[in-house]
């Protein structure tokens, strides 16, 4: 069966950089035969977690919280995998990624089982990310992908890849041909069910 994969990302901007690499990742799944999905959670009202605990009481079945992001819950639940595309905003993910993130501790409640069997167990990651320093080390992505790396053990994901490069301008990630067929080989990667090798 074609395996599904939900491309979420964040960007407000027309041209996005992180999008675009997104963008890459599925076309090469799509090449596998993968399914996508696509949501940009710029376009979407998607409010804080208010740590009311509902969720982790068993009061609802995702969140009390009636925003767009009830509906979200499904489809990443459905997906084998997520790709997930983010600028880097003050050395980190952007307020929206983050927020769809805090909102997703309400699949780790007791009713929806955690580590193993939490609804995110076992499903491929792929980190996007782009950001204006000429140098990685300084422009934060570390703190991205740091953050990814815990929250996918957290949630028993597999982090399968983070591609990442300076774009400060819309539009300027087409002219990193590199990265780009990169991003379309961990696609086919992860619409085939395999992990890129780790880099030599
Ligand atoms: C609010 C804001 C904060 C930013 N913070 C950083 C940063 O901490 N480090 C960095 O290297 N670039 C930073 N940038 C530049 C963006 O990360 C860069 O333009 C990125 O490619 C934008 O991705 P997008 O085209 O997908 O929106 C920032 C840009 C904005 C608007």
């Amino acid at each position: 069966m074609a395996q599904k994969i939900l491309v979420v990302k964040s960007s407000p901007r027309k041209d996005s950089n992180s999008s675009f690499l997104a963008d890459e990742v599925a076309a090469g799944a799509r090449k596998k035969g993968a399914k996508i999905e696509e949501i940009n959670l710029a376009s979407l009202k998607i409010g804080p977690c208010k740590a009311c605990d509902s969720c982790q009481k068993q009061k609802v079945e995702y969140c009390t919280f009636q925003d767009d992001m009830i509906a979200l819950y499904p489809k990443i639940v459905e997906a084998d995998s997520i790709v997930y595309a983010t600028p880097i905003y003050w050395f980190t993910v952007s307020a929206q990624l983050k927020l769809f993130m805090d909102r997703c501790y309400a699949l780790m409640a007791p009713h929806h089982e955690v580590g193993d069997a939490s609804p995110l167990a076992g499903k491929a990651v792929v980190l996007c990310a782009t950001y204006g320093d000429d140098d990685p080390l300084c422009s934060g992505v570390v703190n991205a992908r740091g953050t990814f790396i815990d929250f996918c053990a957290y949630v028993g994901a597999d982090l399968v890849d983070v591609l990442h490069a300076t774009a400060q301008e819309p539009g300027e990630i087409r002219q990193d041909k590199e990265l780009l067929e990169q991003a379309r080989a961990v696609g086919q990667l992860i619409a085939v069910g395999e992990e890129p090798l780790p880099p030599a």
